[in-house]
């Protein structure tokens, strides 16, 4: 089947980068908000990493007017309904994710896949409520989607091998690597950096060594681009706590319990970049390490 028209289900940090590399590989993109000011926040942000690209001179003007032209902004989930792939990229809510889910499928054709864009959620529990379980894959992207090339596609047992086929040459052609993954909580590389991301707290709340030199231990000694806890602020920590607090019911394994420190930021609201404080502080030109927080 032709991929030609995409739709993705939310604007915010993931679903704006998606909206942005389909429309860049020359999709015919719709985006879908819950207001007009969401879809606007979003879309300024994709207006602003393409003008970051022109200014750099990776684009031209033109070439930023014309991946602008092929993105379509809505508040309405009907308008969907000649997409022949849709990724939600909404919240991490599984009933939230049901709800739009079931909406989609009234109005879509049934040959249209879903996706979802999901770090932990079950993609097997989605895809069975839905009436197209078959057409239903994980599709799971980086943080900052444009410049992280890789997407895991995630099979649930009644995933059909067609559209699995049809999903990774989509990927492909938006430019990523695609790793094939089943579906368990994490797929593949949450699995392995949720863990080494809370065992980085851990060695934080065990004193062993500052935030600055655990980060920069791990970006020169081991090659990482940025260190655990720069990268924990990154993701958001209230992201990570969930990540780890499902994978935690999951498999039982203390290695993905958020730790006391974790739970604790969250609680305050210090949420990471995002809320201008989290192992770091950004509110000046430079991340400053907060000292008094420690568990
Ligand atoms: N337009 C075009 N290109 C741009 C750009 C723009 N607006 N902004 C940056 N770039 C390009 C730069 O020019 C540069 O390209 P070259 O290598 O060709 O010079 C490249 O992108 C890197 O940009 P920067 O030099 O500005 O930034 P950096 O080198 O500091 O890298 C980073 C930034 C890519 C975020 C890097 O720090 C990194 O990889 N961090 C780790 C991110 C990570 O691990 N993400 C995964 C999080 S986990 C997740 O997402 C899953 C989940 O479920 C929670």
């Amino acid at each position: 089947m032709a991929i030609q028209k995409v739709g993705v289900i939310g604007c915010g940090l993931m679903g704006s980068g998606i909206v942005q590399v389909a429309a860049q590989a020359g999709f015919d993109v719709r985006v879908r908000e819950v207001s007009d000011e969401a879809l606007a926040k979003g879309t300024g942000r994709i207006d602003k990493f393409l003008q970051g690209g022109v200014d750099k001179g990776k684009m031209t003007a033109e070439q930023k007017a014309q991946v602008l032209s092929m993105i379509a902004g809505t508040t309405r989930l009907e308008d969907m309904k000649d997409c022949d792939l849709v990724i939600e990229a909404a919240i991490e809510n599984i009933a939230a994710k049901h709800e739009v889910f079931a909406a989609l499928d009234a109005v879509c054709s049934p040959n249209a896949i879903f996706a979802s864009n999901t770090s932990s959620l079950s993609i097997t529990e989605m895809a069975a409520k839905t009436k197209r379980p078959s057409r239903f894959v994980g599709l799971h992207f980086f943080n900052p989607v444009p410049l992280m090339t890789l997407v895991e596609v995630v099979r649930a047992p009644m995933s059909d091998e067609a559209v699995l086929a049809d999903i990774t040459a989509f990927a492909q052609k938006i430019g990523k690597t695609v790793v094939a993954a089943q579906d368990t909580p994490g797929f593949v590389v949450n699995r392995l950096l949720v863990p080494f991301l809370l065992d980085a707290i851990r060695v934080l709340e065990s004193g062993v060594a500052s935030r600055e030199d655990i980060d920069e231990g791990m970006k020169r000694g081991c090659g990482h681009p940025m260190g655990p806890l720069t990268l924990l602020d990154f993701v958001g920590l209230d992201t990570t706590k969930s990540v780890g607090e499902i994978m935690f019911n999951e498999f039982r394994e203390r290695r993905f319990g958020p730790p006391p420190t974790l739970r604790k930021l969250v609680t305050a609201g210090h949420l990471g970049r995002k809320s201008g404080r989290g192992f770091y502080d950004y509110s000046g030109d430079k991340p400053i390490p907060i000292d008094h927080q420690d568990g």
